[in-house]
């Protein structure tokens, strides 16, 4: 489960006490924490614009600068946390900044799917009375958004740090925040939405239906299959294809099988191999791309948004024999005599830095040594559909239990249709046990286990 905390103030005072035991209650092992704390991560109130609601949500002038972060932390959390202490009566300004922000999400609009699923918890302590109003403020926007479940406790703490508490009132806190934690549901895919969600939701439907709202809105249910037989609360199951008998990795008939040729090697790039590596990026690895030359493979070093803004290829080029040479760009090259005919990034995960900072990468905890990353795998086109990559993906398995790695990861792509699968296609992980361990939004977390032998 990943759960993410929102809190409404900067002070880890009595409410976010209150809220953090309740997150490390429910918490398991394989759970992931997120905290986003106001003002700091969500900064601007809403300028009222409203392009987000007439003209989409990236239109938000704060999108590219806070927005898009605080969106992908709250799509893909499955429990939300929200802690505000009672201000005036209400809800914190800076969490009323982050709600304004979400407008466009309210039902009336276009509510984000994934919500319905969701479960939401919300805290908020005062020092007498305010906290119902301040609660309300939150539940107003988590009802819209067609959050699946909803609990919230507000308590009266007398005091303004967690010290002044009484003991009575801790008694009592520790009491409902382990009676809240036994509600939760631990499977993501088996949150249910409350019938309050769902009448919401035919109501706004049938609303649509009849062409009473934006156009824009309307469009977007439609095309959710929303005012079809479409329902957001429905589990997408991941069904990774597959593997058909005697089928390579690029779904072509392996007519001649590699490595039977003589010449074929696959070795492990070292820093002296630095020149080989770019001269097959230089001339052979997009020979039939040129559109896609200046890769160099930096995705997973650069990240995805470093990655799409640094377009110079010399740069690049740069950048890339860098990483190698420094021992941080891994992998291995394959040869066909001195030809380099192929490329395959893999190496410590704790080695790719964005991807160890993405939560959607996430798995468990990072150390070296313990998870093998096999992020890109790239063959010269005179060399696809002969079993090449189902040879590399061996030589990976064999390199990661002789370092004695626990497990080897690969991120291929869902959509199975993408023409150029350079994480490797998904049956390939499938074909050599690889489990599905997470489904994100446009790729899967594929893991396998790598067992001793003893
Ligand atoms: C600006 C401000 C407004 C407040 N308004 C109220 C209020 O309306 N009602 C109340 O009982 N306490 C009010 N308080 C007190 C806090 O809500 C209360 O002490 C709360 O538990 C503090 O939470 P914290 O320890 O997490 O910061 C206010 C405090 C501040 C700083």
């Amino acid at each position: 489960m990943n759960i993410l905390m929102i809190n409404g103030t900067m002070r880890k005072s009595t409410t976010y006490r209150i809220a953090k035991m309740f997150v490390e209650r429910v918490t398991l092992s394989r759970d992931t924490v997120n905290e986003l704390f106001l003002p700091r991560d969500m900064p601007e109130f809403c300028r009222g614009c409203g392009l987000c609601i007439t003209q989409g949500a990236k239109k938000c002038p704060d999108y590219f600068i806070y927005l898009r972060r605080v969106t992908r932390l709250i799509d893909e959390a499955d429990l939300l946390v929200f802690a505000t202490p009672a201000y005036v009566y209400h809800a914190t300004g800076q969490i009323k900044a982050l709600l304004d922000h979400y407008g466009y999400r309210w039902m009336v609009h276009r509510p984000e799917g994934s919500m319905f699923r969701k479960q939401a918890v919300c805290f908020s302590t005062a020092a007498g009375g305010g906290m119902k109003s301040a609660l309300k403020d939150i539940t107003d926007s988590l009802n819209w958004w067609g959050v699946g479940r909803i609990y919230t406790y507000g308590v009266a703490v007398r005091s303004m740090s967690w010290d002044g508490v009484e003991k009575s009132v801790k008694d009592k806190i520790d009491k409902k925040v382990n009676e809240i934690m036994s509600r939760i549901v631990h499977e993501p895919g088996k949150v249910t939405p409350s019938l309050r969600a769902r009448v919401l939701f035919y109501l706004m439907r049938h609303m649509h239906r009849r062409g009473f709202m934006q156009q824009i809105d309307t469009d977007y249910w439609k095309e959710m299959g929303w005012l079809g037989d479409v329902r957001p609360w429905m589990v997408e199951k991941a069904e990774p294809e597959r593997i058909e008998p005697g089928k390579a990795g690029s779904g072509q008939a392996v007519s001649e099988k590699w490595p039977k040729k003589a010449n074929v090697c696959i070795k492990k790039l070292t820093p002296e191999m630095v020149d080989d590596f770019l001269y097959y990026f230089d001339n052979d690895a997009f020979s039939d791309h040129e559109e896609w030359s200046a890769c160099y493979c930096l995705q997973s070093h650069l990240g995805r948004e470093e990655d799409e803004r640094c377009v110079i290829k010399e740069e690049r080029r740069q950048r890339a024999k860098e990483l190698v040479l420094q021992g941080i760009m891994t992998g291995y090259l394959i040869y066909d005599g001195n030809k380099v005919a192929g490329w395959c990034n893999a190496g410590d995960k704790i080695d790719y830095g964005p991807v160890c900072e993405d939560v959607q990468f996430f798995t468990d905890r990072v150390e070296r040594g313990r998870i093998k990353v096999l992020y890109c795998m790239d063959i010269a086109p005179a060399y696809r559909g002969k079993g090449i990559a189902k040879a590399v993906m061996e030589r990976v398995l064999e390199d990661a239990k002789e370092e004695g790695y626990s497990y080897v990861e690969g991120y291929p792509f869902s959509d199975t249709e993408r023409d150029y699968q350079y994480r490797g296609p998904v049956r390939l992980y499938e074909k050599y046990g690889f489990e599905l361990y997470r489904k994100q939004e446009w790729f899967f977390i594929m893991r396998k286990e790598i067992r001793r032998s003893v």
